[in-house]
């Protein structure tokens, strides 16, 4: 059954006008920003090995229009504000839009989500050009299968993008590890027993059927039930309630342990009813949901009739928003894959 809305976001907040509720009531007060297609890995649930092609950084929204966009947003009740990518470190002006976007007021919270390698270089500038906190993709402790998982990567470099995001004081910091059977099942007790050692927040992550096959997503998809029994095994996991900024995930913690778990089963129960989120591709796509194929152009609509172009797009963006996707498992039982035109890493996850 999907809770339908009006609900509080969360971010906490009832919106504060009704520019930013969409069709089925809900408060949109987070927006996701790719700021690249591009990746330095190609990890197996995201992108094909080969044959990928990517857009011309001339096709990204300037800065100065992302900024424009951004503000419009921001008026119209976004308060929460995540660059993606692919990998946004690789977006050379992303410290300057970084800066751009903090110097918006009403900006309550800026976060990345990055695979951490280019991290341990660029964490102090980020976080003194705004950035709150980032949630970092790791799915295995160990080198050789992580190079095997992003096919490219180095694990040192990613251990040392979270010492450097840490230090730099970006918090919560949060490990995102996408589950996939035969892959990392078997490490689901040693990644989770990370929170019992650190304050972190290790989520793990249902596998969502995007750009790959039916029958090749069934049989790498693990549920959330069965990650959280492994978890289980290391000890009584004790429910966290929600609170502010704590996102999709649901929440445990093992007794005393410094750390918490997240499991987010955007697979087997969906959580659209308490959707609060837009997103937009680098070129200035806007999509309503991560598997809607409805996607508006903000950047021609931007260059026609400046911010009240955007006004126009954001309002059909809420507008066409749907209730929900339609992923779950068995009844949904994906007809079809293509939920999307675009793969996970064009959308920014
Ligand atoms: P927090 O703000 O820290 O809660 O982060 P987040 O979970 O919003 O962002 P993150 O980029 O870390 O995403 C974690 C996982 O949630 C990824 O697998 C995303 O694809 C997935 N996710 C994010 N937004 C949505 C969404 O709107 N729908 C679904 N189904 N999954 C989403
Ligand atoms: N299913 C679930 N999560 C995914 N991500 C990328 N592809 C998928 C997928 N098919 C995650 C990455 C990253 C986040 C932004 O999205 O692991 O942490
Ligand atoms: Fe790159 Fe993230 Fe996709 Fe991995 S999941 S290939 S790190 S965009």
């Amino acid at each position: 059954m999907i809770a339908q809305a009006p609900q509080t976001t969360s971010l906490g907040e009832r919106a504060s006008s009704p520019e930013n509720i969409d069709g089925f009531g809900r408060t949109i007060s987070y927006l996701r920003i790719s700021l690249t297609d591009r990746c330095n890995l190609r990890c197996l649930y995201c992108m094909p090995a080969e044959g990928m092609t990517f857009m011309h950084p001339s096709h990204y929204l300037r800065r100065e229009e992302l900024n424009t966009v951004l503000r419009v947003a921001v008026q119209m009740g976004i308060r929460k504000i995540r660059f993606t990518g692919g990998e946004p470190t690789l977006r050379p002006e992303l410290v300057e839009i970084v800066r751009d976007t903090r110097s918006i007021e009403g900006v309550e919270e800026i976060a990345l989500s990055t695979n951490a390698v280019l991290l341990d270089r660029k964490a102090a500038a980020l976080k003194e050009a705004g950035v709150d906190r980032v949630n970092i993709s790791l799915d295995t402790l160990r080198p050789d299968r992580f190079r095997q998982m992003t096919r490219l990567g180095n694990i040192e470099k990613v251990f040392a993008g979270i010492r450097a995001a840490w230090e730099v004081g970006m918090r919560p910091l949060k490990i995102n590890t996408v589950v996939m059977r035969g892959q990392n099942d078997d490490e689901i007790g040693q990644l989770a027993a990370l929170t019992q050692r650190y304050p972190i927040e290790v989520r793990f992550i249902e596998y969502m059927p995007i750009g790959v096959s039916y029958e090749a997503w069934r049989a790498s998809f693990v549920p959330a039930a069965e990650i959280l029994r492994a978890c289980e095994q290391n000890g009584v996991l004790i429910h966290v309630p929600q609170e502010r900024y704590s996102g999709p995930a649901e929440r445990y913690q093992y007794m005393g342990a410094p750390g918490k778990i997240g499991v987010i089963h955007a697979v087997s129960t969906s959580f659209c009813g308490y959707c609060n989120r837009i997103r937009m591709t680098a070129d200035g796509l806007f999509k309503p949901c991560l598997h809607s194929d409805h996607v508006f152009d903000v950047k021609e609509a931007l260059r026609m009739r400046g911010e009240e172009g955007v006004r126009d797009v954001l309002r059909h963006v809420l507008r066409k928003k749907p209730l929900q996707h339609h992923m779950q498992v068995p009844e949904g039982a994906l007809a079809n894959t293509r939920y999307s035109r675009l793969n996970m890493s064009q959308m920014g996850g």
